[in-house]
């Protein structure tokens, strides 16, 4: 069965207004009886914690409290707090937009060119557009589309909203693909049948391998790295490029498709010149000054979150990415599809 996360919190928030429907339902049945009551100070914070439409509705329904001030204003701030709450996680979750850089000639790349990335899907479905990724990507009018990895998520199954995403992304422009560690914890059937489908949809799935694209002063390599390689440590990078070199001449530009910002070094040392990834998910939480508040494989205050990077000769670009995972709130930290002109 695949979960999702709203399904989970609307579950856990309904119980616990239940629970505390019942709890105030409970105490006005011993203030009749003169029993023992419970403190109202764990009325007041069981609204507080996730309770305040219950104890609203249980205030009206059993007149219980409606003549205490405390009640009278905390109540109703409560409820107004989450409502607030709900409608600013969802949106700051679902409220997509377009990150630019303009690398130009920085790029090495004579003439122009566009690349739109989107990274760290998820699965994630923007449930209140439909194809909405895609409708961005498409007015970007990319010359490519390439997808930085965790495409779909290890907690579930499901990849439809990614495969349905896949067909619209290849009806835009050329699609380029490697893989996040969120699909290679599947098991090799599994992504056997995962990569067969993005086939199908006519996305070209880069495993350790370059293409070369486009042709003269505007040529470039593109090469992809699978998740898998990095967690091995057998990064096959330097490998590529100088396979690349060979075929296309030494000074051919390189644009690195790779998931994990973190390994920004060891990109500069294969002196890649452009390297776009995801992974961290803009930090999480994003603070003033600060940054982002944690993301895999960096722990707590992560350097490479969003934005763009230099180590040595190599340019690094971190795509917040559009959805979430195990950490399923984002704050002040926009999900993004990213557009690098060449
Ligand atoms: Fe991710």
């Amino acid at each position: 069965m695949n979960i999702k996360f709203y399904q989970v919190f609307l579950v856990i928030y309904t119980i616990l207004n239940i629970a505390t429907f019942v709890l105030y339902g409970i105490d006005k049945k011993r203030a009749r009886e003169e029993k023992w009551r419970i403190p109202e100070a764990v009325l007041l914070k069981s609204a507080f914690y996730g309770g305040a439409f219950g104890a609203g509705i249980g205030m009206l329904f059993f007149h219980h409290k409606t003549r205490k001030k405390e009640f009278q204003v905390k109540v109703p701030l409560f409820i107004c707090l989450h409502i607030f709450l709900i409608i600013f996680c969802t949106w700051s979750n679902n409220h997509l937009v377009v990150t630019k850089y303009d690398l130009g000639k920085d790029s090495g790349v004579a003439g122009d060119f566009r690349i739109v990335q989107v990274s760290d899907l998820h699965n994630t479905y923007l449930w209140w557009q439909k194809g909405y990724v895609a409708d961005m990507v498409a007015e970007q009018k990319p010359d490519m589309i390439v997808i930085t990895g965790d495409m779909i998520d290890s907690r579930t199954t499901d990849k439809k909203t990614s495969i349905d995403t896949a067909k619209r992304l290849t009806s835009i422009a050329d699609t380029y693909y490697v893989t996040g560690n969120h699909e290679e914890r599947f098991s090799d059937e599994y992504l056997e049948e995962f990569f067969a489908e993005l086939k199908e949809a006519g996305v070209r799935v880069l495993e350790d391998e370059y293409i070369l694209v486009g042709e003269g002063d505007e040529e470039f390599a593109l090469i992809g790295i699978r998740d898998k390689s990095l967690e091995r440590m057998e990064l096959p990078l330097k490998e590529l490029i100088r396979e690349a070199q060979k075929e296309a001449g030494s000074d051919i530009p390189t644009v690195v498709l790779s998931h994990e910002p973190q390994l920004i070094k060891t990109y500069a040392e294969a002196d890649a010149d452009l390297v776009l990834t995801g992974h961290a998910h803009g930090g999480q939480i994003r603070l003033p000054i600060i940054g982002g508040l944690v993301a895999p494989d960096q722990g707590l205050f992560p350097k490479y979150t969003s934005g763009l990077y230099t180590s040595g000769n190599t340019k690094m670009i971190v795509s917040r990415g559009v959805g979430n995972s195990a950490a399923p709130i984002r704050v002040f930290n926009d999900p993004e599809i990213v557009v690098v002109d060449l």
